[in-house]
């Protein structure tokens, strides 16, 4: 769909459905992404999409999904990646393993710091005479989360923030990581603690051993009370991710736009935030690879660049649309990933070997990530790119519904079905 065209008779009916999705989801206050009991809490990045879904029809609802997740920030600025607020007992790892979070049970690592962009979508969807007290509200916890991240993940002052779990990429098994995680020891084993598989087909979820391992970390940042400085001293799992990067600093860009909105200006803020982005974005530039035509993360434990073809690689074109244009071999990259498959865009490059069409990371096309390609695409004068993604989008919308990710080969649904984020990507491109 471009801009412009008439709404067809069948959008109109995904527009329905995809608001009883966020309804069904809805807990009052916040949305679990399934109703299923796959993910009986709320998701930080996941709550930061679904709130530009509500605000598509109920900018009230919206607001309220992002003072929830500010209402588990932790005192020092980190936002987790879940807050618990209810019975999880369906879940694994739930409060009781990680035993984090003061205000609200939470995990004790974060997610892509998405929150800043979505506010500013919230923003420009409310009435001007609303927007400096709903911004007087959050923008505190928003600047306080990202003083965090330069903080405890780039204590050195690179530019490039760390990693210290691939949960926190928001791209758990991909195989990205699988180098660098091989340094963690899968044990002890939790296949038998894990409910995830009880929810979705094994295939479409991460293996055996890599659950060993994500829960080694969990436990290893437990044992050190999630200090920052001795999980950057002692994770060994440490890494520069391009994708949460790059998300990052498109973050950063819509925080300088947040606080240039406020009526009360703050010239030293302001030009805080410009001179982290500058050194961000020399940083992230330093992680092109000419030869591999992509970005490409960093293991920083090891010293070593990650060659895997992951989709976090094409992130950059969504923080800096004129990347495209700097590096016109992106789209090419991106061309050929989609060649390969019917519906993109393919989490995974399709021609390597570690490719898995089914399996969460490691091959599946994920909207949120197709709408951020598409927005990146367009406001860098890409229009055809990004409309060949939003077609291949509603063409998986309109054959398997609101799936929690789709097969790229035939577009068959898979992991949580009615899933939130999915319905609200659903909603932001209808809209
Ligand atoms: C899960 O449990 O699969 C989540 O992605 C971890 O946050």
């Amino acid at each position: 769909m471009t801009a412009g065209d008439p709404m067809t008779r069948s959008d109109a009916v995904l527009v329905e459905q995809a608001r009883v999705v966020l309804r069904a989801n809805d807990r009052g206050d916040h949305t679990e992404p399934t109703a299923s009991g796959l993910y009986p809490a709320q998701w930080n990045w996941d709550s930061a999409l679904v709130a530009t879904g509500f605000a598509t029809f109920d900018i009230d609802r919206a607001w309220t999904e992002i003072r929830t997740l500010l209402s588990g920030q932790w005192a020092d600025g980190m936002v987790p990646s879940i807050l618990f607020h209810g019975d999880d007992s369906s879940y694994f790892p739930n409060s009781r393993v990680w035993r984090a979070g003061a205000a609200v049970a939470s995990s004790g690592i974060t997610q892509p710091p998405i929150l800043a962009t979505s506010v500013r979508r919230l923003v420009e969807r409310t009435p001007h005479d609303r927007r400096e007290q709903l911004l007087a509200e959050v923008l505190p916890g928003i600047r306080a989360s990202h003083e965090w991240l330069l903080r405890a993940r780039d204590p050195e002052g690179t530019g490039l923030v760390a990693i210290v779990h691939p949960w926190e990429s928001g791209m758990d098994n991909s195989p990205v990581w699988d180098a660098a995680l091989a340094a963690v020891p899968p044990e002890p084993p939790v296949a038998h603690l894990r409910r995830d598989t009880g929810f979705a087909a094994a295939d479409d979820r991460p293996r055996g051993p890599d659950y060993d391992r994500f829960l080694n970390l969990v436990t290893g940042f437990r044992e050190v009370g999630y200090d920052p400085a001795a999980m950057w001293a002692h994770s060994p799992f440490l890494v520069a991710d391009v994708g949460f990067n790059a998300l990052f600093l498109r973050a950063q860009r819509d925080l300088l736009w947040l606080l240039d909105e406020v009526a009360s200006p703050d010239p030293a803020g302001r030009a805080r935030v410009a001179a982290q982005i500058e050194r961000q974005r020399r940083a992230l530039a330093q992680r092109w690879s000419p030869t591999l035509r992509r970005y490409c993360s960093y293991d920083v434990r090891h010293h070593r660049e990650i060659t895997a073809p992951g989709v976090g690689g094409l992130l950059p074109l969504y923080a800096e649309p004129a990347l495209a244009a700097e590096h016109p071999e992106l789209l090419e990259t991106l061309r050929t990933w989609r060649a390969a498959v019917t519906y993109g865009v393919p989490s995974f490059d399709p021609r390597d070997p570690a490719f898995e069409r089914r399996r969460y990371w490691r091959g599946p096309v994920w909207l949120v990530v197709n709408r951020m390609l598409a927005d990146g695409l367009r406001a860098g004068g890409h229009p055809e790119p990004a409309d060949v993604i939003d077609r291949d989008s509603l063409s998986l919308l309109r054959r398997s519904g609101f799936a929690e990710y789709f097969d790229p080969v035939d577009g068959s649904p898979l992991g949580g079905r009615d899933f939130s984020w999915t319905a609200a990507m659903a909603l932001v491109l209808l809209s």
